[in-house]
Parts: structure tokens; sequence; C-alpha cells
């Protein structure tokens, strides 16, 4: 794997499988990419980052998931960020049809935790608390539950749990995003990073929360019906809410390119604004 942009980079050594130990050149480099050029977490609001993959053709899941867009690289993105992340944000929908189960401490790299838990939380968003096929999940302790008050009160309310899960109500009717949020920050979790899917990043776009995007593109047409990597539910009816990114690097291997853009004013935007405010 090497950078293209904004400079091109020497070759990083691909390593899909954490080890204990120092970390690898090639997976501390990395980690000071993905950390170059952000605030990252201030003392009053979190930091969200985006990972996601899609076709050239922009799908977000082949068959009905994501793993066949992905390739080594995209794999050692995937782990890193989760290393550096303090929870991982994620639809049901998702942690379902991906089968999500609890980040693994022998997945990730450990060098990178600075005295944090040794793997991070996974936080799940369900309105319908129906999470058949997330047992895994549900079976830890540090996993959390965000519903609405509705849903909760049939649980047992908020603090109770589902499985050693526990449940945060943020929302009375639907989860609100940002309620959501800001119980993650109360428990402490300041480094987000969503996985998706589709419907919860729509969410969080909307609501402006999303800071930073990690999107790998694989080199495959898709050509099917698979949604978008952000995709409002077509009954909400949601105005576009345009969020401006800066490119900040490109990364690629075999065909693949991973690019990470943060929230900010591209010169393409800019010019827009330039442009309505000549037009008064
Ligand atoms: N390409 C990628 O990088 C990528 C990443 C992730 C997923 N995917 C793919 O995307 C597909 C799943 O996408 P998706 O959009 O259906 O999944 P999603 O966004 O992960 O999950 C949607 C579900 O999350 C819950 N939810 C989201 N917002 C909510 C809110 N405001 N209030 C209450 N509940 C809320 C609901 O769960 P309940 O139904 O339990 O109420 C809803 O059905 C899969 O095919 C997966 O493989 C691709």
């Amino acid at each position: 794997m090497r950078q293209i942009y904004p400079v091109a980079g020497p070759e990083l050594e691909l390593i899909t499988t954490a080890t204990t130990g120092p970390l690898p050149a090639s997976v501390a480099q990395l980690a000071d990419l993905y950390r170059d050029g952000t605030s990252g977490p201030a003392a009053d609001r979190p930091w969200i980052r985006a990972n996601m993959v899609a076709s050239a053709d922009g799908a977000a899941a082949l068959a009905g998931r994501s793993g066949g867009l992905g390739g080594p690289a995209d794999r050692m993105v995937f782990y890193l960020l989760r290393s550096l992340a303090d929870v991982i944000l994620v639809g049901a929908g998702t942690a379902r049809a991906e089968r999500y189960k609890p980040a693994r401490e022998s997945r990730l790299w450990v060098g990178l935790r600075d005295g944090r838990p040794p793997a991070p939380a996974i936080a799940l968003v369900s309105g319908s608390l129906d999470l058949g096929g997330c047992e895994p999940l549900l079976s830890d302790a540090q996993t959390i539950v965000l519903t609405t008050a509705a849903a909760a009160a049939g649980a047992g309310g908020t603090g109770a749990r589902t499985g050693q899960a526990r449940i945060v109500v943020a929302g009375e009717r639907r989860v609100d995003l940002g309620q959501a949020v800001a119980a993650l920050v109360s428990l402490g979790f300041r480094q987000i990073l969503t996985e998706g899917g589709p419907r919860l990043l729509a969410q969080l776009a909307q609501a402006g929360l999303v800071d930073e995007l990690c999107l790998t593109t694989s080199p495959v047409l898709a050509a099917g019906t698979a949604s978008r990597i952000v995709a409002s539910d077509p009954a909400a009816d949601r105005p576009d809410a345009v969020t401006g990114l800066v490119l900040a690097h490109v990364l690629t291997d075999a065909g693949f390119l991973l690019s990470r853009y943060v929230k900010g004013l591209s010169h393409h935007m800019k010019g827009m604004a330039d442009a309505a405010a000549r037009q008064g």
C-alpha cells in the first residue's frame, strides 16, 4: 500500500493480523496518517469518524454484506481505526447483516490503545430491540444498546440489560443521534468510530455529526440494487444536508483507493459559497 495524495509516499507493508509487542513501522506510519490534520476530540466535543467501503459504482454491499467489497489494505485500515477508537457506533441493521461480535483484543493493535481498555466497546442503535443474531454482541458487558424510551420501557427501562449489554435511552420514539452521541460522551467515549450502516450514517450526516469519512473504493462494479454508503430511509423524505469535506489523503493498493476526508470547506464548497455571496 502506498500514499498517492497529497504527496507520494513509500510502500507500506500490508499487515492484516495484529500481533502483540512493538508496533510494526508500517502500522505506526499508518496510525500517524489517520491522526494527522484533525483536531480530534476536544474537551467539549467528541470526534466522529466513519469508515465505509463502496464499489466503484457506489454500492455499499454485495449480496447484502460489505465484506465482498474489501481487500487486504481495507482490512488493515479497518483494524487500525478500531484500534484508535474508544467506541464503535453501529446500526442494528449492520450488526444483524454482518453478525457483529465484540471487538477482539487479538485483532487490534494494543500499542495504539494508550491506556484505554484493550478493545473498544460497541454501541448498537436499535428502535425495535429485535436483536436476534446479535447474541455474541449482547453477551459482552461492554456493549451498549442505544434505544428509545418506548422500547426500553418494555425491556426494563434505561440501565436495564439485554443479555449483558447495557440499555441507554436516547429519544422517545426514534433514537435521536445527538442524544445518542451525548450519552456516549457522558460514558467517557470521545473518539467515536461509526461503521454505518447507510441509514445510521445518513442521520449522523443530517445532524452535522460526521467529522471524518474514511472511504475505501473497491475496483468492482456492483450493478445491483444495494444502497449508497449514506442513504436516508426513502419514507423519511429528508432534504439534502450537504457536509463539505476536505480530502486529507489517498492511499492505494491493488486497485483499491483508500480516501480520508475531514469535515471542512473544500475549494469546491468555497467556490459555491463565494458565488452565492456574489449573487447577493
Ligand atoms: N459498505 C459499508 O461500509 C457498509 C457498512 C455498514 C453496513 N453496510 C451494509 O449496509 C446494510 C445495512 O444497512 P442499513 O442502512 O439497513 O443498516 P443500519 O443503518 O446499520 O441499521 C438500520 C437500523 O438501525 C436502527 N436505527 C437506525 N437509526 C435509528 C434511529 N434513529 N432510531 C431507532 N433505530 C434506529 C434500526 O434498527 P431496528 O430495526 O432494530 O429498530 C434500523 O433498522 C447491510 O447490507 C450491510 O452489509 C455496508
